[in-house]
C-alpha cells in the first residue's frame, strides 16, 4: 500500500477544530509587461509574475497558520488574497464555507469585512499621524456603524486599548507619542474593533526590537485564547513562527512546498528548502550544531527554473527534478512537494 496521497483536491486539516479559512488552488498572476510601445520597439513579449501559484490550505478555527519563505515568495500576496484585497487569478478563498469573492460582490460584503482584518508590518505607516488614537481605533466602529453614541464609542475604545495592555488615557494622544511596540498594539486594537474572527498579520513584529516583539506576540496569543481568534501569520523569522504557530507553511516562488504541524516541521523538516531555512537559524537548543547560512539566491520570478523551482539550489536535485514539478503530497503525515522525499532518497 502506498503512503502517498495526492492532496491537490482535498486538503485534510490536522486539527479537530472546524475549518474557518480555506484557500483552494489560490493563484495570482501580475502583468508586469513593459509599456506597449517599448514592447513593440524592443520586440519584447508580455511578462507575467506568478506571485502565488496553486496554493491550498485550511486553517482550523482558533488556530494559527504561519507562512514563511524568503522575500518575494508570495506571502503578502496570499495575505491580500485571503482578505479580498486582491482577486485571485484562479482558485478561491472560503471563510466559514462562504466563497469570499461572491460575498464581497454582494450585499453581505460589509458583514464579511467585519469578520476579517489585517495587521501590517509598519504600524506607523498604517496609522494616520494627524488623528488621535481615539479616532484611529474608533474608525472601523464608525465605518461599520457599530457604535453611534459618543459616550459608548469612548467606552468601547477604552476597552479595546485595555485589551492590548494600554491605558484608556492613551486615546487622547497621537501616534508619534508612542514607541513602535505601542503603535503596533494600537493597530491591533483597531483591528479588533469590529470583533473579527480572522486576522491576517503580515510581518506584524518585524520592524520591532526583539524584546518588544515578544511582548506584542504574547498579547496576540492571549487575545487568540480569550477570543478564539484565527490567525494567518506571516514572518520570515522562524524563531517568531516557532513562538506563535500551530501549523507552518513554507513557500518558495509562489508555491507551498511543505506544510506541517509546528512540532513536526521543526523536529523533522522534510523539504530540502525547509531544512536549509532551519539550518540557517541560530541553534535554539544549543546542541552545538553549526549554523549553515542559506545557500544561493531566489531565482528571478519572471523566469523561474523548470521542474522543481528549487532545483538550482538543492543538494538532492537530479534529472527528474529539473524536468518535472513535484506535486504537494501527503507523506509521513505532512504535506511536502519533493521528488526525493517521495522516492525515499532523503
Ligand atoms: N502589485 C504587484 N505588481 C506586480 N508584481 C507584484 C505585485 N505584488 C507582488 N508582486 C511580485 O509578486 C512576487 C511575490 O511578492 P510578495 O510581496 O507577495 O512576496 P513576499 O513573500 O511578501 O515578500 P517579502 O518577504 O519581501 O514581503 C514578487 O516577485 C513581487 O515582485
Ligand atoms: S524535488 Fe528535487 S530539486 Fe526539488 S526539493 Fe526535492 S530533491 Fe530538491
Ligand atoms: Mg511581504
Amino acid at each position: 500500500m502506498s503512503v502517498v496521497t495526492d492532496t491537490r483536491e482535498a486538503v485534510p486539516s490536522a486539527s479537530a477544530a472546524p475549518v474557518l479559512v480555506e484557500a483552494h488552488e489560490l493563484s495570482k498572476t501580475f502583468d508586469v509587461s513593459a509599456p506597449w510601445l517599448n514592447r513593440v520597439i524592443e520586440r519584447r513579449p508580455r511578462q507575467y509574475v506568478h506571485a502565488v501559484d496553486g496554493v491550498s490550505f485550511q486553517i482550523p478555527r482558533g488556530t494559527t497558520l504561519a507562512l514563511v519563505g524568503e522575500s518575494g515568495c508570495g506571502k503578502s500576496t496570499v495575505a491580500r488574497l485571503l482578505v479580498g484585497l486582491y482577486k485571485p487569478s484562479r482558485g478561491h478563498v472560503r471563510i466559514d464555507g462562504e466563497e469570499i469573492a461572491t460575498t464581497l460582490a454582494g450585499p453581505g460584503a460589509q458583514a464579511l469585512r467585519r469578520r476579517m482584518q489585517m495587521i501590517f508590518q509598519d504600524p506607523y505607516a498604517s496609522l494616520n499621524p494627524r488623528w488621535k488614537v481615539q479616532d484611529i481605533v474608533a474608525e472601523p466602529l464608525r465605518e461599520h456603524g457599530l457604535v453611534k453614541d459618543g459616550t459608548a464609542l469612548q467606552r468601547r475604545v477604552a476597552e479595546l486599548l485595555q485589551s492590548v495592555g494600554m491605558s484608556p488615557a492613551d486615546a487622547q494622544k497621537f501616534p508619534h507619542q508612542f514607541s513602535g511596540g505601542q503603535r503596533q498594539r494600537i493597530s491591533i486594537a483597531r483591528a479588533l474593533a469590529t470583533q473579527p474572527e480572522f486576522l491576517v498579520c503580515d510581518e506584524p513584529t518585524s520592524a520591532l526590537d526583539v524584546s518588544v516583539q515578544a511582548q506584542v506576540l504574547n498579547i496576540m496569543k492571549d487575545l487568540q485564547r480569550e477570543r478564539g481568534l484565527t490567525y494567518l501569520f506571516i514572518s520570515h523569522n522562524l524563531a517568531v513562527v516557532r513562538h506563535v504557530a500551530d501549523q507552518v507553511g513554507v513557500m518558495y516562488l509562489g508555491r507551498l512546498v511543505e506544510q506541517a504541524e509546528k512540532r513536526a516541521l521543526f523536529a523533522t523538516p522534510r523539504h530540502p528548502y525547509t531544512r536549509m531555512l532551519l539550518d540557517a537559524i541560530p541553534d535554539i537548543h544549543m546542541t552545538g550544531r553549526a549554523r549553515t547560512p542559506v545557500r544561493g539566491e531566489v531565482p528571478n520570478p519572471l523566469n523561474p527554473p523548470t521542474g522543481c523551482s528549487f532545483h538550482p539550489r538543492c543538494p538532492h536535485a537530479n534529472e527528474r527534478c529539473q524536468r518535472e514539478r513535484p506535486a504537494l503530497l501527503s507523506l509521513h503525515g505532512v504535506r511536502v512537494a519533493c521528488h526525493a522525499v517521495e522516492e525515499g532518497r532523503i
